[in-house]
């Protein structure tokens, strides 16, 4: 699939997760064959304030390219101000939230409220597509399947999404009111992909290659973005990929698991320092963990640990 200039084999996405996809998280998915990875939503007026801290989780490097920064907000010309100031971390995409269901975000407006204001939302589109007009930087945006079961509008949004210039389109497949309750509704995907001409990517309970083929072959849609089962399994990536190519796939080793935790938690505590990387690590490792043999033990140590070094030494007990 193509995204602008952007060719993907396969078209396999990393979701976006607040508070998970720091540059750590998407090298390691990248490493496992996420073609697109994304920074965790951004607030259009903090990156307008100038806001530091909004600016590091801005932050794009060199190793994990394409990488898309998402936006959110619900003013047409903070979210084109913000775009064109998100570009001094040179994202290969610029995407829009319109799905986030939180209600710090969607009762604000923000997020998947977005859906209810269809003019709203194309406005949004068409005010960030033209504020990057000449800048060669595709705008992509995320939606949901609606609101709630009675408005179900994802693909007025799609249409509306596209006339105001929308390169792509990733739809998660649930109503702002099921938040993240499966199932996940395939039939809305594949209403959406069939009525607009855009790429459109498939959101939501993708979680092994029988889910990512399944969800190829019903709903059509040109690839599919991954969240919840990525988290503290890359290897979901590459085991979609070797369905994709008709390969044979081998689980990691334990060895392997072993010195990616390590590589991942040492990224972090080198992006975030060790105060912050070694607290953000407990979770990681904690999904790392899940469902191995003593987990809830080791768990518990590493939401004691507050170095590094004593994390790595959990991790290598964990393995022996
Ligand atoms: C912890 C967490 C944080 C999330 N943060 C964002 C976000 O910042 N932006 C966004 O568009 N979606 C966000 N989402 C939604 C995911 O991108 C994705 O749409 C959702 O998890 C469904 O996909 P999955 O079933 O593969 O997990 C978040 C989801 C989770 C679980």
């Amino acid at each position: 699939m193509e995204i602008g200039k952007i060719k993907l084999k396969h078209g396999l996405f990393l979701a976006p997760m607040a508070g998970v996809t720091d540059i750590a998280f998407r090298r390691m998915c990248k490493k496992y064959g996420a073609e697109m990875v994304c920074t965790e939503m951004i607030s259009s007026r903090a990156l307008c304030y100038n806001d530091r801290k909004t600016k590091e989780l801005a932050r794009i490097s060199d190793g994990e390219r394409p990488c898309a920064l998402q936006i959110f907000g619900n003013d047409p010309g903070i979210m084109a101000e913000s775009a064109l100031l998100a570009l001094e971390f040179s994202p290969d995409i610029i995407d829009i939230n319109m799905g986030c269901p939180a209600p710090k975000i969607a009762g604000n407006g923000d997020g998947c409220a977005l859906m209810k204001k269809p003019e709203l939302a194309y406005e949004i589109v068409k005010r960030v597509k033209e504020a990057l007009s000449d800048k060669d930087v595709p705008v992509t945006v995320k939606i949901r399947s609606g609101w709630d079961e009675n408005h179900k509008n994802a693909v007025e949004i799609a249409k509306l999404c596209e006339k105001a210039g929308a390169d792509a389109l990733t739809v998660h497949g649930r109503t702002k009111d099921r938040m993240y309750a499966p199932p996940v509704d395939m039939d809305i995907i594949r209403e959406v992909k069939r009525s607009v001409g855009i790429p459109v990517i498939a959101n939501g309970d993708v979680h092994d290659a029988k889910s990512a083929l399944e969800m190829f072959e019903y709903t059509g849609c040109d690839g599919v973005m991954i969240g919840r089962a990525a988290l503290g399994n890359p290897y979901v990536f590459a085991e979609i990929v070797c369905a994709l190519e008709k390969k044979e796939y081998k689980k990691p080793s334990r060895q392997l698991v072993k010195a990616d935790i390590k590589e991942h938690i040492t990224a972090l505590v080198e992006l975030k320092g060790e105060f912050i990387g070694a607290r953000e690590a407990r979770k990681h490792v904690a999904w790392y963990l899940k469902g191995m043999p003593g987990a809830p033990v080791f768990r518990n140590e590493v939401n004691e640990a507050e170095t590094l070094a004593q994390i790595k030494n959990i991790i290598d007990k964990a393995f022996n």
